[in-house]
């Protein structure tokens, strides 16, 4: 059994259930699991395991990124999982990436509609351009998961809503898929 913490940030609500769903598999398979928002962790030492999930709102959230910065020695010294809820992903053709285990939701992952140029929504959308803004450069996280999620439009600020009209192009909705979110959680439970 290992102490694992799962911490989150959110903008507008639906990335704690996904923390949550995530945690409730960890502790299900028999681990002792904390899950907080990033802002309630003082410190991590004490955890064998650390499950890192925020949303894409102009790269990976703002408070996940300063979290991960502020925790940088600590994360390298515990195993590590992260995930991003996003509604859009764009796979580049040979795109170098980091040699990590990543799991996507097919559902969200769309090819570059022209192979050797990528318009400005697949400019800011690809897996590359998302997990720099995840990872630090020497991470070497056990998985990593882009997860599809759930946009309201109701539940942003005009230029929000602006930003995610023009450049995310994405039709509200709530488009989580908890069974793949449930199995990440539950092959992560091998891993940290
Ligand atoms: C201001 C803003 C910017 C966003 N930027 C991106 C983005 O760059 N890429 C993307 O795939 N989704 C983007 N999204 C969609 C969110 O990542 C998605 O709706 C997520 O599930 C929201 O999670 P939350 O409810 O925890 O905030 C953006 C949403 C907002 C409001």
């Amino acid at each position: 059994m290992s102490k694992i913490l799962v911490a989150y940030s959110t903008n507008s609500g639906s990335t704690a259930e996904v923390a949550q769903a995530v945690a409730a598999e960890l502790s299900q398979a028999g681990h002792a699991v904390d899950v907080k928002p990033m802002n309630d962790v003082a410190a991590i030492n004490g955890y064998d395991g650390v499950v890192l999930g925020a949303p894409m709102i102009f790269g990976w959230h703002d408070q996940a990124r300063r979290f991960v910065k502020k925790h940088r020695a600590e994360l390298a010294a515990v195993k590590t999982a992260y995930f991003a809820c996003a509604m859009r992903l764009t796979r580049v053709e040979r795109e170098a990436l980091p040699p990590v285990n990543l799991t996507l939701d097919e559902n969200l992952v769309k090819d570059q509609a022209k192979p050797g140029s990528l318009n400005l929504k697949e400019r800011f959308t690809t897996i590359g351009y998302y997990l720099k803004s995840m990872l630090p450069s020497d991470a070497q996280p056990v998985s990593v998961a882009f997860f599809n999620g759930k946009l309201e439009m109701f539940r942003l600020k005009w230029w929000q809503a602006a930003f995610v009209m023009v450049v995310v192009n994405a039709t509200p909705g709530d488009y989580r898929d908890f069974d793949l979110i449930k199995s990440w959680g539950r092959s992560l439970s091998q891993l940290l």
